[in-house]
Protein backbone atom coordinates (compact mmCIF):
# COMPACT_ATOMS: atom_id res chain seq x y z
CA UNK A 1 0.00 0.00 0.00
CA UNK A 2 1.04 3.34 -0.80
CA UNK A 3 2.11 5.50 2.11
CA UNK A 4 0.20 8.88 2.38
CA UNK A 5 2.66 11.05 3.73
CA UNK A 6 2.66 13.93 1.12
CA UNK A 7 -1.19 14.44 2.28
CA UNK A 8 -2.21 18.11 2.78
CA UNK A 9 1.05 19.21 1.08
CA UNK A 10 1.38 21.55 -2.15
CA UNK A 11 4.04 20.63 -3.95
CA UNK A 12 5.45 23.07 -7.05
CA UNK A 13 7.92 20.70 -9.69
CA UNK A 14 9.68 22.42 -12.82
CA UNK A 15 10.37 19.95 -15.44
CA UNK A 16 11.41 19.30 -19.08
CA UNK A 17 12.94 22.05 -20.96
CA UNK A 18 12.54 25.40 -21.83
CA UNK A 19 12.39 26.43 -26.04
CA UNK A 20 14.00 30.57 -26.82
CA UNK A 21 12.77 31.88 -30.21
CA UNK A 22 14.95 34.20 -32.27
CA UNK A 23 12.55 34.00 -35.09
CA UNK A 24 8.87 33.03 -35.44
CA UNK A 25 9.53 29.46 -35.98
CA UNK A 26 12.83 28.29 -34.49
CA UNK A 27 14.41 27.85 -31.34
CA UNK A 28 17.08 27.37 -29.14
CA UNK A 29 16.67 24.13 -26.72
CA UNK A 30 18.06 21.61 -25.17
CA UNK A 31 17.24 17.48 -24.90
CA UNK A 32 15.53 17.49 -22.22
CA UNK A 33 12.55 14.74 -22.09
CA UNK A 34 10.62 15.69 -18.54
CA UNK A 35 11.06 12.30 -16.79
CA UNK A 36 12.59 13.36 -13.51
CA UNK A 37 10.00 15.87 -13.20
CA UNK A 38 7.71 13.79 -14.00
CA UNK A 39 8.28 10.81 -11.91
CA UNK A 40 8.57 13.39 -8.93
CA UNK A 41 4.90 14.56 -9.68
CA UNK A 42 3.70 11.63 -9.91
CA UNK A 43 5.26 9.66 -6.89
CA UNK A 44 4.23 12.93 -4.31
CA UNK A 45 0.61 12.63 -6.47
CA UNK A 46 0.67 8.91 -5.47
CA UNK A 47 1.44 9.76 -1.87
CA UNK A 48 -1.21 12.47 -1.57
CA UNK A 49 0.18 15.59 -2.45
CA UNK A 50 -1.54 18.06 -4.58
CA UNK A 51 0.96 18.66 -7.58
CA UNK A 52 1.61 21.88 -9.32
CA UNK A 53 3.76 20.87 -12.74
CA UNK A 54 5.20 23.70 -14.84
CA UNK A 55 6.32 21.94 -17.69
CA UNK A 56 8.19 22.87 -20.74
CA UNK A 57 7.70 21.35 -24.22
CA UNK A 58 7.86 17.29 -23.77
CA UNK A 59 6.64 14.64 -25.66
CA UNK A 60 5.80 12.39 -22.65
CA UNK A 61 2.16 12.16 -21.83
CA UNK A 62 0.86 13.63 -19.15
CA UNK A 63 -2.02 11.93 -17.27
CA UNK A 64 -4.95 13.94 -16.64
CA UNK A 65 -5.63 13.63 -12.73
CA UNK A 66 -7.48 15.39 -10.42
CA UNK A 67 -4.73 16.65 -8.00
CA UNK A 68 -2.48 16.88 -10.72
CA UNK A 69 -2.42 20.33 -11.95
CA UNK A 70 -0.24 20.96 -15.16
CA UNK A 71 1.20 24.65 -16.08
CA UNK A 72 2.10 24.36 -20.21
CA UNK A 73 4.74 26.71 -20.94
CA UNK A 74 7.54 27.65 -23.53
CA UNK A 75 9.92 30.13 -22.41
CA UNK A 76 12.20 30.49 -19.11
CA UNK A 77 10.52 33.50 -18.85
CA UNK A 78 6.92 32.16 -18.78
CA UNK A 79 8.27 29.54 -16.38
CA UNK A 80 9.49 32.31 -13.82
CA UNK A 81 6.21 33.79 -14.01
CA UNK A 82 4.47 30.88 -13.17
CA UNK A 83 6.20 29.31 -10.45
CA UNK A 84 6.42 33.23 -8.52
CA UNK A 85 2.78 33.39 -8.76
CA UNK A 86 2.58 29.98 -7.19
CA UNK A 87 5.25 29.60 -4.86
CA UNK A 88 3.61 31.41 -2.10
CA UNK A 89 1.24 29.08 -1.39
CA UNK A 90 3.42 26.18 -1.52
CA UNK A 91 4.81 23.85 0.59
CA UNK A 92 7.84 22.23 -1.26
CA UNK A 93 9.55 23.40 -4.84
CA UNK A 94 11.35 21.04 -7.05
CA UNK A 95 13.24 22.88 -10.37
CA UNK A 96 14.04 19.51 -12.27
CA UNK A 97 13.54 21.65 -15.20
CA UNK A 98 16.57 22.27 -18.13
CA UNK A 99 15.70 26.12 -18.29
CA UNK A 100 18.01 27.69 -20.51
CA UNK A 101 20.55 29.36 -19.02
CA UNK A 102 20.29 31.94 -22.29
CA UNK A 103 17.62 33.13 -25.01
CA UNK A 104 18.91 34.23 -28.11
CA UNK A 105 17.31 37.78 -28.92
CA UNK A 106 14.39 37.87 -31.08
CA UNK A 107 15.42 39.01 -34.68
CA UNK A 108 12.08 39.99 -35.42
CA UNK A 109 11.62 38.68 -39.00
CA UNK A 110 8.49 35.93 -39.56
CA UNK A 111 11.23 33.81 -40.59
CA UNK A 112 14.84 34.65 -40.97
CA UNK A 113 15.91 33.78 -44.62
CA UNK A 114 19.05 31.75 -45.43
CA UNK A 115 21.45 33.58 -48.50
CA UNK A 116 23.31 35.67 -46.06
CA UNK A 117 27.07 35.02 -46.78
CA UNK A 118 28.09 35.95 -43.67
CA UNK A 119 25.65 33.74 -41.59
CA UNK A 120 23.56 34.86 -39.24
CA UNK A 121 25.05 35.75 -35.92
CA UNK A 122 22.37 35.71 -33.00
CA UNK A 123 23.40 37.29 -29.39
CA UNK A 124 22.19 35.66 -26.27
CA UNK A 125 21.09 37.57 -22.75
CA UNK A 126 20.73 35.91 -19.70
CA UNK A 127 17.42 34.12 -18.39
CA UNK A 128 16.74 34.47 -14.90
CA UNK A 129 18.05 31.61 -12.42
CA UNK A 130 14.19 30.61 -10.96
CA UNK A 131 15.35 28.34 -8.26
CA UNK A 132 18.06 30.97 -7.36
CA UNK A 133 14.71 33.22 -7.22
CA UNK A 134 12.46 30.49 -5.16
CA UNK A 135 15.26 30.47 -2.91
CA UNK A 136 15.71 34.07 -1.93
CA UNK A 137 11.84 34.12 -0.90
CA UNK A 138 12.01 30.77 0.87
CA UNK A 139 10.18 31.04 4.28
CA UNK A 140 11.15 28.57 7.09
CA UNK A 141 8.20 26.58 6.49
CA UNK A 142 9.39 25.66 3.16
CA UNK A 143 11.28 22.80 1.37
CA UNK A 144 13.47 23.33 -1.94
CA UNK A 145 14.86 20.94 -4.19
CA UNK A 146 17.37 21.86 -7.10
CA UNK A 147 19.16 19.69 -9.39
CA UNK A 148 22.94 20.12 -10.88
CA UNK A 149 24.40 18.90 -14.06
CA UNK A 150 27.89 18.77 -14.47
CA UNK A 151 31.24 17.94 -16.56
CA UNK A 152 33.64 18.69 -13.67
CA UNK A 153 33.85 18.87 -9.99
CA UNK A 154 30.14 17.48 -9.24
CA UNK A 155 30.31 17.46 -5.63
CA UNK A 156 32.26 20.72 -4.77
CA UNK A 157 29.71 22.46 -7.62
CA UNK A 158 25.93 20.55 -6.10
CA UNK A 159 27.78 21.61 -2.96
CA UNK A 160 28.13 25.39 -3.68
CA UNK A 161 24.61 25.58 -5.62
CA UNK A 162 23.00 24.26 -2.22
CA UNK A 163 24.50 26.86 -0.26
CA UNK A 164 24.19 29.41 -2.87
CA UNK A 165 20.78 29.04 -3.89
CA UNK A 166 19.49 28.20 -0.37
CA UNK A 167 17.74 24.51 -1.19
CA UNK A 168 17.47 21.92 1.81
CA UNK A 169 18.75 19.36 -1.20
CA UNK A 170 20.70 19.04 -4.64
CA UNK A 171 20.73 16.38 -7.05
CA UNK A 172 23.60 15.70 -8.75
CA UNK A 173 24.07 14.43 -12.31
CA UNK A 174 27.20 14.47 -14.49
CA UNK A 175 27.53 14.90 -17.84
CA UNK A 176 30.33 12.73 -19.61
CA UNK A 177 30.03 11.13 -22.90
CA UNK A 178 26.27 10.25 -21.67
CA UNK A 179 23.85 12.59 -20.91
CA UNK A 180 21.37 12.01 -18.97
CA UNK A 181 19.00 13.48 -21.03
CA UNK A 182 15.69 11.24 -21.99
CA UNK A 183 17.31 7.95 -20.28
CA UNK A 184 15.63 6.00 -18.09
CA UNK A 185 17.95 5.72 -15.93
CA UNK A 186 20.61 8.09 -14.22
CA UNK A 187 23.57 7.96 -11.69
CA UNK A 188 22.91 11.10 -9.10
CA UNK A 189 24.86 12.37 -6.17
CA UNK A 190 22.16 13.14 -3.29
CA UNK A 191 23.57 16.39 -0.84
CA UNK A 192 21.30 18.07 1.75
CA UNK A 193 21.79 20.70 4.09
CA UNK A 194 22.20 18.47 7.07
CA UNK A 195 25.39 17.26 5.49
CA UNK A 196 23.99 13.80 4.19
CA UNK A 197 25.45 12.33 1.27
CA UNK A 198 24.74 9.73 -0.85
CA UNK A 199 25.44 8.25 -4.24
CA UNK A 200 22.62 6.20 -6.04
CA UNK A 201 24.42 4.06 -9.50
CA UNK A 202 22.03 3.40 -12.17
CA UNK A 203 18.74 3.81 -10.67
CA UNK A 204 15.51 4.66 -12.96
CA UNK A 205 14.49 7.65 -12.52
CA UNK A 206 11.05 6.92 -11.00
CA UNK A 207 13.09 4.86 -8.09
CA UNK A 208 15.39 8.11 -7.59
CA UNK A 209 11.89 10.52 -7.39
CA UNK A 210 10.09 7.83 -4.81
CA UNK A 211 14.03 8.04 -2.71
CA UNK A 212 14.15 11.70 -2.85
CA UNK A 213 10.51 12.61 -1.46
CA UNK A 214 12.15 9.75 1.45
CA UNK A 215 15.06 12.17 2.36
CA UNK A 216 12.69 15.70 1.62
CA UNK A 217 10.15 13.84 4.17
CA UNK A 218 12.98 13.11 6.61
CA UNK A 219 14.56 16.55 7.06
O1 LIG B 1 23.05 26.89 -11.72
P1 LIG B 1 22.49 25.74 -12.50
O2 LIG B 1 21.78 26.16 -13.75
O3 LIG B 1 23.48 24.64 -12.74
O4 LIG B 1 21.41 25.12 -11.54
C1 LIG B 1 20.58 24.06 -11.93
C2 LIG B 1 19.32 24.11 -11.15
O5 LIG B 1 18.74 25.40 -11.25
C3 LIG B 1 18.26 23.13 -11.61
O6 LIG B 1 17.50 22.76 -10.49
C4 LIG B 1 17.45 23.97 -12.59
O7 LIG B 1 16.11 23.52 -12.69
C5 LIG B 1 17.49 25.35 -11.94
N1 LIG B 1 17.49 26.47 -12.89
C6 LIG B 1 16.42 27.35 -12.92
N2 LIG B 1 16.44 28.43 -13.76
C7 LIG B 1 17.50 28.64 -14.58
C8 LIG B 1 18.59 27.75 -14.56
C9 LIG B 1 18.56 26.68 -13.72
O8 LIG B 1 15.44 27.14 -12.17
N3 LIG B 1 17.49 29.68 -15.41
Amino acid sequence: ITPQDMTGKKVLITAGPTREYYDLVRFWSNPSSGKTGLALGLAAWLRGADVFLICGPISEKIVSLPGLHIYPITTAKEMQEVALKLWKSMDIGVCAAAVCDFRPEYIGDLKVKKGNKAGLTVKFANNPDILLTLGQSKRVDQKLVGFALEYENLRKEAKRKLEQKNLDLIVGNQVNITSPFGREKNTVLVLDKEGREEEWPDLPKTEIAWRLWDILLSL
